[in-house]
């Protein structure tokens, strides 16, 4: 499975545009609400990631049939014929196979999901998904690792969830649409990609108020009233973070095409904070960011926090960052307890940071140097890569897979910038 390689070498500053592909937290989710109506879907904006494949095939599983038309394009068949059993060896690779339960229920009210994996980091439960369900009227038993969820048909209820899990308001809106009554989720995720979703649902003909908020309220309507739709996905926050992160340690100029300022409003706010000057153009979908740096950063504390705050899948990347900059940051992990194991790769390549628990103490140090590591999961992958940038020699990252699960070419966007990378088979 792992045989191939990244190979960075230490270049100069970054120049040009780079066009952000859409997000994979929100296509994900959006495929697997195709299971709620019967029809064509079409999906633009579709990033060229593993994860996409993997989500493909699960669903292809359970009945809803993908096809790329264009690079960025998919075309999703639901024919009505619904097999609702998610079986493991399709679930165990992929967190967002969770997202199937939701509009499986609603709609058909009987589903069989093996409990899922994906990213290897903490313990990742799914207590608030199942009790929000329940409040509308399901019943979950588990039977040698297989959730069988059950539901005549599901009513709505007013959920209030102690934390603002993204999966959790994502499986109760998609089970919420055909549910009988109001459902209204209170302290609800507000992730962008959540709005994403809401806009996909809407576009089906969903009722939905609050999009964008932490309170959502969903009027149900009749099983099989929805309809197929297209849909743009947003573009992906965390693959733009990256690129800015790439030109943050290498110095340079370099337009996002497509990067959305209003999605990214905390992190560009404290990048700008560690010494890069971004710029927003446009609004909207026609939006783009432009970066400048010229590579000397400053050290900033800070803390991962659910949407609006710094997102946990960018702390690597601040991280990394960080390794590089004047002074000492201390970054505090409040969702994950186990995020911190790529803190070994980046010390290999002479990195000083101190991480304990939730807390990770980066002192900045004049020059990393490079050596082979290995990427412990799709963002610290990305990390390890954007640390390679900054690194004297030669850096190599095996694990690309991880890298390929989340990220739509990195290796040729960056080389399209002036970056010295490229990929090898293993040595
Ligand atoms: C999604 C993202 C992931 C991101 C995370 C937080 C996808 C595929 N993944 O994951 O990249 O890092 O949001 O922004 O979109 N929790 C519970 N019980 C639950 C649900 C969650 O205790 O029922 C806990 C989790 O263990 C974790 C925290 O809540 O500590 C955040 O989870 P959640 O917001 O649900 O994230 P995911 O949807 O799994």
């Amino acid at each position: 499975m792992d045989d191939e390689r990244i190979l960075i070498r230490r270049a100069g500053p970054l120049q040009g545009e780079v066009v952000i592909p859409g997000a994979k937290n929100s296509v994900l989710k959006l495929m697997a609400a195709t299971l709620l109506a019967d029809g064509e879907f079409t999906l633009t904006n579709v990033p060229a990631i593993a994860d996409v494949g993997i989500m493909a095939e699960l669903l292809e599983a359970i009945g809803v049939r993908s096809e790329r038309v264009a690079p960025d394009q998919l075309r999703m068949v639901n024919s009505g014929n619904i097999n609702p059993v998610a079986p493991y060896e399709l679930v165990e690779r992929i967190r967002a196979s969770i997202n199937v339960l939701g509009p499986l229920l609603g709609r058909f009210g009987r589903v069989s999901l093996s409990l899922p994996g994906g990213d290897d980091f903490g313990s990742r439960p799914i207590d608030m998904h199942l009790h929000g369900l329940e409040a509308m009227g399901a019943t979950f038993e588990l039977r040698h690792g297989v959730v069988e969820a059950t539901a005549e048909r599901l009513h709505g209820a007013d959920i209030t969830f102690e934390f603002p899990s993204v999966g959790a308001t994502e499986n109760i809106l998609t089970a919420a649409v055909y549910a009988k009554g109001t459902t209204v989720i209170d302290n609800a995720a507000r992730e962008p990609e959540i709005a994403d979703l809401c806009n996909f649902l809407v576009s089906m003909g969903a009722h939905i108020e609050g999009i964008g908020s932490s309170t959502l309220t969903v009027h149900g309507v009749e099983r099989g009233e929805l309809h197929a739709t297209q849909h743009a996905v947003v573009p992906d926050r965390i693959q733009a973070a990256t690129y800015l992160a790439a030109v943050a340690v290498s110095g340079g100029e370099v337009v996002l095409r497509g990067a959305r300022a209003d999605h990214m409003d905390m992190l560009l706010r404290r990048f700008h904070d560690m010494g890069l000057t971004i710029t927003s153009i446009g609004a909207g979908a026609e939006s783009s960011l432009a970066v400048w740096s010229h590579g000397q950063l400053r050290s900033i504390d800070v803390a991962t926090l659910p949407y609006p705050g710094i997102a946990t899948d960018y702390k690597p990347l601040i991280v990394t960052m960080l390794t590089v900059a004047d002074g000492v940051g201390i970054v505090t992990e409040n969702l994950y307890p186990g995020r911190f194991r790529y803190v070994e790769e980046l010390q290999r390549l002479g990195a000083d940071i101190r991480a304990d628990g939730h807390h990770a103490v980066v002192r900045g140090v004049r020059q990393l140097s490079g050596a082979p590591v290995r990427a412990p999961d799709i963002r610290a992958g990305a990390a390890l890569v954007v640390a390679g940038l900054a690194a004297d020699g030669e850096t190599s990252v095996a694990g690309v897979h991880h890298v390929d699960r989340g990220y739509d070419d990195l290796v040729g966007r960056l080389a399209a910038l002036g970056a010295d990378i490229e990929r090898v088979p293993a040595p």
